[in-house]
């Protein structure tokens, strides 16, 4: 089997940065470079202050700690990097189309190619190429021609390894995986490029973890896992509408059926809908594939996924216009949480911006706090969906960074992330320093309703009437 020395990782974002930690920290033995043309984003990763890692991920820092310098690095030196490497894993970011053939479905794959090319430039010796972004199916035969064509007549073995890591969970979820998938060629070269690839994780991982499939199954896998998932979000919060209208609880529901082991308890907590880098890109790629191939049902189908998630965030927006007797103009809303999930700074597609968007709409001057979400970011999501100037998000929208505070003269809150200290703060302060009636309304479920009931808060929760 061919053994594996050097490893480079092109892309230093929330996928590559995560996964090469935790691949240094467990093989002591191989040194990992992860490469990133984004200068500030490398200084982030080599910032003494382990406080300042572009990425907040639960116990990557301590891992960072350990391995950075003895057998991790981060560098912007891609071309040397990938002279030096015996495998390298393309871990860039895929995102949807926003031009051209399959505009807002289809995955750009332009910074995929742009790497291939690169690879193919630099590389003088064999390597294995292995493509840790999601992508959509048959790109890993895009890759090899790419490399095959303009390379420098050396052997590339592609294998596809896609990421099952969600943020916020990621260090946990890679240290103790539910599964590795390999795909790649079942020629004698793919399947020792395999095997190399098993053998990296082999050292924290058991073989019956670890499974190795065609590549094709591989990377349609991906997409299939996020789209199960997302899928029952969706049907979750579908239920949810309905509960809120009748005398039902969604929470009940939620437990009453995922105690039925066939259908399991995971992924069933109602919400402000979904969001994040993957489950509506990949969604949308499935979607695209689909009707590609001329599946229009099939592409439909789990269209309808995507369809009932707008309308989840649509619908928490609308309860709030509607419950603020019909106008929210120049009304102050505080929202607790810009992240598309707790534990995570990543904010990509999260609930929040929508929610935002539809509130400023309507003339809504908009709070915003989260613990972990910088203000830069915050106002580029606003500004990236072009609605409004970057002059009016600035005056319609404050960031701040003190919670209860921030609670002053304000007509509502909109819990926007299930973040635990929104939980632990003192409510009776809140209240007193709210507008009366003081509106709370829980797009995550997370606050004691009890308690805000008491303390004369007029509390809603996703699912269930008021
Ligand atoms: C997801 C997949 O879980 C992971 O396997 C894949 O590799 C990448 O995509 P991630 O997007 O990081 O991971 O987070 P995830 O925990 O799946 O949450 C996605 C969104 O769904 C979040 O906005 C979350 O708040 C929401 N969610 C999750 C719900 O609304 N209800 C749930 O029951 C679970
Ligand atoms: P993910 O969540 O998939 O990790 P991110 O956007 O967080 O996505 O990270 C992808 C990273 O890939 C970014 O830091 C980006 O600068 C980097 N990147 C994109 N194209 C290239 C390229 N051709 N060479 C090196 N790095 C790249």
């Amino acid at each position: 089997m061919k053994k594996i020395n050097k490893i480079c990782c092109i892309g230093a974002g929330y996928v590559g940065g995560p996964t090469m930690s935790v691949i240094a920290y467990k093989c002591p033995g191989i040194e990992v470079t992860v490469v990133d043309i984004n200068e500030k984003r490398i200084d982030a990763w080599n910032d003494k202050n382990l406080d300042n890692l572009p990425v907040y991920e639960p116990g990557l820092k301590e891992i960072v700690a350990e391995t950075r310098g003895k057998n991790l690095f981060f560098s912007t030196q891609i071309d040397k990097a990938i002279d030096e490497a015996d495998m390298i894993f393309i871990s860039v970011n895929t995102p949807t189309k926003t031009y051209g053939k399959g505009k807002g479905q289809a995955a750009d794959l332009k910074y995929i190619e742009l790497c291939a090319r690169n690879i193919a430039k630099v590389a003088k010796t064999d390597k294995i190429v292995v493509e840790k972004s999601t992508l959509p199916v048959r790109t890993a035969q895009a890759i090899k021609n790419i490399l095959d064509n303009t390379g420098n007549h050396v052997n590339f073995e592609i294998l596809s390894n896609p990421e099952f890591l969600a943020e916020g969970t990621a260090i946990n979820d890679l240290l103790y995986a539910d599964r590795i998938l390999i795909g790649g060629d079942d020629t004698p070269s793919g399947t020792e490029a395999k095997d190399a690839l098993a053998a990296i994780y082999g050292h924290w991982l058991p073989d019956n973890k670890i499974l190795k499939t065609n590549i094709w199954s591989s990377e349609l896998s991906k997409l299939v896992a996020n789209a199960f998932l997302a899928q029952r979000i969706s049907s979750i919060n579908s239920i949810s509408a309905l509960c809120e209208k009748t005398d039902a609880n969604v929470q009940e529901v939620s437990k009453a059926i995922g105690l039925d082991s066939r259908i399991g308890p995971k992924f069933l907590n109602a919400s402000v809908g979904f969001g994040g880098s993957c489950f509506q890109k990949d969604i949308l790629n499935l979607v695209y594939i689909a009707k590609t191939y001329g599946l229009n049902e099939v592409s439909d189908y789990w269209e309808q996924v995507i369809l009932i998630n707008d309308y989840q965030k649509r619908r928490f927006a609308n309860n709030i216009v509607s419950s603020l007797y019909n106008t929210v103009s120049g009304k102050k809303i505080v929202f607790y949480g810009w992240a598309f999930k707790k534990d995570t700074n990543d904010t990509r597609e999260s609930a929040a911006i929508y929610v935002a968007d539809a509130l400023l709409d309507e003339q809504a001057e908009i709070v915003v706090y989260d613990p972990k979400v910088s203000e830069e970011r915050i106002y580029a999501d606003l500004d990236y969906l072009n609605t409004r100037t970057e002059e009016e998000n600035r005056k319609l929208v404050t960031v701040v960074k003190e919670p209860v505070e921030a609670t002053k003269e304000a007509h509502a809150i909109a819990v926007l992330t299930e973040w635990d200290e929104f939980k632990k703060y003192d409510w009776e302060t809140i209240y007193k320093n709210m507008l009366k009636p003081a509106f709370v309304f829980d797009g995550r479920r997370i606050l004691d309703k009890e308690k805000l009931d008491t303390l004369g808060f007029n509390y809603y929760r996703i699912g269930e009437g008021a």
